[in-house]
């Protein structure tokens, strides 16, 4: 069996980046290792077969960057709707538009307040604490946005996404709690914004769609590595502490329980996203799906929506590791795997899960043309160390 001219695990944004600059770049026979039944990793979305509406698989994924040289990329394979992102937080019976700005104080507080008088009024409530004294979560959101909005904005619904109450928790969780005073509400402030036309997974199809990539599904690189390593360069973007055989300990991850449903209205809540601030509320935020493609409305089935209540809890081995918690422990043994990374000849590691890092999909995407540029093309072109 002839071998490939590189093996990239993992077929997430940063693996099909890498496989896509390498076949099309430097013609490179890249072969792609995907352990689960589709391509794609955490962006893969597909259509719920009863509705027709195009369902994010491993949580709502919304596309933004102001990387020039991202967005040109990613226009290669897929155009963008206009959607603009905006949230929703329910709290003790009322709907507040997010993130916080001049219409929740003012709905909140129950007055009309010019920008001024609100910049006021949270200097003055955030004066209780001083952010440099703040020696947990809860004193620290104090002091950045004093104590009524962080009780109804931000207690309830952290301590739910931690599972922890946030006196318990760092003060650098947290380095800004951003206030806008104005009413503007997009939720991103990047120069690009949108969604694929024609959803993720024709977007991430179309990267792949090359005839030097191969992408073999439900397969696990441990379950063949002998067969490549030490023999192919391996781009290897899976999670680091299991590469190594958590030989330094398992890493920590928070996961999210996604609970959909079809629901027979045809429209559940208004909006693609609304948090749930209260604390006696179990889940953090209801998805509805159908907002984030308005211009497809009439193609869905009428009558039906499709949603997804989302439920934050700390991840178990066998669950989705979908954010790191990264405690100082965590960090101490990412330096350790780091170390051993670097001495592991022919294996360069990468994405979010490879790296230990929350990295948004532009991100992921730009690291990993950082990673061809700096690393790939001068050792397959130039003849390099694979560094
Ligand atoms: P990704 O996890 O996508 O891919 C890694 C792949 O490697 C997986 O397919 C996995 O199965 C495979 N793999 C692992 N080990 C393997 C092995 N041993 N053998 C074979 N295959 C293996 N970003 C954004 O820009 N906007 C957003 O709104 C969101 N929303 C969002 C919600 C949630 C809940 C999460 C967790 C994340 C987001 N993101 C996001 C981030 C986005 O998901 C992220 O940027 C990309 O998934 C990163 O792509 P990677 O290729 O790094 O990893």
């Amino acid at each position: 069996m002839s071998l490939p001219d590189l093996v990239v695990v993992g077929s997430g944004f940063f693996g099909l980046t890498i496989a896509e600059r390498c076949a099309s770049e430097l013609d490179l026979k890249v072969l792609v290792l995907e352990r689960r039944h589709h391509l794609g990793g955490n962006a893969y979305s597909e259509k719920e077969p009863t509705t027709g509406i195009e369902v994010h698989k491993y949580g709502a994924h919304l596309f933004h960057t102001s990387n020039e040289r991202v967005w040109e990329y990613v226009n290669r394979f897929t155009s963008f709707t206009d959607y603009r992102h905006k949230v929703f937080g329910k709290y003790q019976g009322q709907v507040y538009s997010l993130p916080m700005n001049l219409g929740l104080i003012n709905q909140f507080f129950g007055k009309a307040h010019t920008p001024a008088e609100a910049r006021e009024l949270i200097a003055e409530q955030s004066s209780e604490i001083a952010t440099e004294d703040a020696t947990n979560l809860e004193e620290k959101a104090i002091s950045l946005i004093g104590r009524p909005l962080y009780e109804a904005f931000i207690k309830g619904y952290t301590g739910k996404q931690w599972q922890t109450d946030p006196t318990k928790l760092s003060a650098d969780i947290i380095t800004r709690l951003p206030v806008r005073y104005t009413y503007e509400n997009g939720w991103f402030s990047d120069t690009h914004e949108g969604l694929p036309t024609d959803g993720y997974t024709a977007w991430l199809e179309r990267m792949a769609d090359h005839p030097n990539i191969e992408v073999r599904l439900e397969t696990d690189f441990f379950a063949v590595a002998d067969e490549y390593k030490g023999r192919v360069p391996i781009v290897y973007t899976g999670p680091v502490d299991e590469y190594f055989g958590h030989s330094e300990g398992r890493l920590s991850w928070r996961t999210v329980d996604l609970e959909a449903s079809v629901e027979d209205v045809d429209d559940f809540q208004g909006t693609g996203v609304v948090n749930y601030n209260d604390a006696d509320v179990p889940f953090t935020r209801i998805i509805e799906f159908q907002h984030f493609h308005p211009e497809r409305a009439r193609t869905h089935l009428p009558g039906k929506t499709v949603i997804v209540h989302e439920y934050s809890r700390f991840a178990e081995p066998d669950d989705e590791p979908y954010y790191p918690v990264n405690t100082a422990e965590d960090r101490e043994k990412l330096l350790r795997y780091r170390d051993l990374a670097k001495a592991e000849p022919m294996v360069l590691f990468g994405g979010r899960l490879g790296t230990y890092k929350y990295l948004d999909m532009h991100m992921a995407i730009g690291s990993a043309l950082s990673m061809f540029d700096n690393t790939l093309r001068p050792h397959f072109a130039e003849g390099a160390a694979l560094r």
